[in-house]
């Protein structure tokens, strides 16, 4: 794989640069500087066309970081034209989009294992639906490994954002993006 250089511009926008670090030449981590959300949108564009049945992708960063813009982003690449809303209180929200199920979880708010049970939040993790999950941090032991984590720091200007690879199907997720 070409991995761009850091501080080389990645894309037409001039405003998506990226470096990456490679494992056994294989790609584990990639780090991205994000200008502006159009930056974000930008790279949710790109990660959305890596998605496969069964991904689970994690989402770290403080509020307001970006996490839910880059859901929102990848939600409308796949072609979803409704409304995609933080799942702050629902703590989840459906979608079905390009022949993909997937699933935005918010667990900020999550209290406790019993309220995971409750809700079937279990079933969910079939195998086949395709998860994002912000603030995974707070049911650490309910939900499956993730394949890639995406971690987003809030700059003076802008994000900074890492991706890791955990598993193999994380690993051909970022060589592609
Ligand atoms: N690369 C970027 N640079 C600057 N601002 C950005 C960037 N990407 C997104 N934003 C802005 O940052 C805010 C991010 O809000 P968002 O709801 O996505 O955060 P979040 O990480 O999901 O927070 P929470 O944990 O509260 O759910 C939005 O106002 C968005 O416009
Ligand atoms: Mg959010």
């Amino acid at each position: 794989m070409v991995i761009p250089q850091a501080g080389e511009e990645a894309n037409e926008k001039g405003n998506l640069q990226s470096s990456g670090e490679g494992t056994n030449d294989r790609c584990a981590s990639l780090s991205f500087f994000l200008a502006d959300e159009n930056a974000t949108i930008a790279l949710a564009q790109r990660l959305a066309v890596q998605l496969k049945a069964g991904m689970v992708i994690y989402l770290h960063g403080d509020l307001g970081a970006g996490k839910t813009t880059l859901v929102r982003g990848v939600l409308n690449a796949l072609g979803y034209a409704g409304r995609v809303k933080s799942p702050t209180y629902t703590l989840v929200e459906p979608y079905h989009a390009s022949e993909l199920d997937l699933r935005h979880f918010d667990l900020y708010r999550l209290h406790n294992e019993e309220e995971w049970e409750a809700a079937g939040f279990r079933e969910e993790f079939d195998g086949h639906n395709i998860f994002f999950i912000e603030w995974p941090e707070k049911a650490p032991s309910l939900i499956p490994q993730a394949d890639v984590e995406i971690s987003f720091e809030i700059m003076a200007r802008g994000r900074n954002v890492e991706f890791h690879a955990n598993t193999e199907m994380g690993k051909q997720c970022l060589e592609q993006l």
